[in-house]
């Protein structure tokens, strides 16, 4: 589903991204672990068409659709295409209400019928964001406006969809709802591709995993064998 070949990112002298390359199959979920400052948000930015990059092969395959080249495309467009991004830092917008805020993860699109269907199941998935419907949203706790996010980037109805560190500063038995959901939202048919600092939880729920190192891919397989891998042991996972 997506395809990426030789991306690299570069903040003027900082060399962010190196040569990366990554595969996602369709209905995959795929995890991106490394330190602060390792280049996973580089990495999903550059995919969201949010910051500049140049790559061999940046390819991404809609479903019942020849690949398409995403390079030269804006983030419109990628949303478009079903692509969607839940940034890291929960980037809601705190005037608006956790409706307006969920609407808005919609206007790329014109169903309105399938829109009403996707708040509805939003709200199955987020209880408490049905309960905090009107409430604005820079009035939700930190794991709400977190939540809140998620939701958001599902409404645009993504088969490709990338979450930035969901489970940041959540409290133990919320990081585990927010995984729970990410499986569920998996099982459902999309594609994710999770950046997380939560090496053991993500590795546990993911088909396939990288490992970023300064820019560069330093080791990659799958989630299952990762969490077996004397190195990322090591570096990742407390020893
Ligand atoms: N807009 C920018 N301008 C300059 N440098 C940047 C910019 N964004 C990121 N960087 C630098 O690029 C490197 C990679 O940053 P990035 O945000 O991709 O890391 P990360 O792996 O997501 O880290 P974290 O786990 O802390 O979120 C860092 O050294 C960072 O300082
Ligand atoms: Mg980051």
């Amino acid at each position: 589903m997506l395809e990426i070949r030789g991306l690299n990112v570069k903040y003027g002298a900082i060399h962010a991204v190196r040569d990366v390359c990554l595969s996602i199959g369709k209905g995959e979920i795929v995890t991106l672990i490394g330190a602060n400052g390792a280049g996973k948000s580089s990495t999903i930015r550059a995919i969201m068409g949010l910051t500049r990059c140049t790559a061999e092969t940046l390819s991404f395959t809609p479903p019942g659709q020849p690949p398409l080249d995403l390079q030269g495309r804006p983030a419109e467009e990628r949303v478009k295409m079903g692509i969607a991004l839940s940034p890291e830092g929960r980037r809601i917008l705190p005037h608006l209400t956790v409706e307006e805020n969920l609407y808005l993860g919609a206007y790329s699109r014109d169903d309105t019928d399938g829109i009403e269907e996707d708040l509805e199941h939003a709200y199955a998935l987020f209880p408490r964001l049905k309960e905090r419907r009107s409430q604005k949203g820079g009035t939700l706790s930190g794991g709400e406006q977190q939540m809140l996010a998620l939701a958001r980037a599902l409404m645009s109805r993504p088969s490709l969809l990338m979450l930035d560190e969901p489970s940041l500063g959540l409290a133990p038995f919320l990081v585990e709802e927010v995984f729970d959901i990410i499986q569920t939202i998996n099982r459902e048919g999309r594609t994710i591709l999770l950046v997380e600092q939560n090496a053991f939880a993500a590795l546990n729920i993911a088909h396939k995993a990288y490992v970023l190192e300064v820019g560069a891919v330093a080791i990659e397989g799958r989630g299952e064998d990762l969490l077996k891998d004397p190195r990322v042991q090591a570096a990742y996972l407390g020893g």
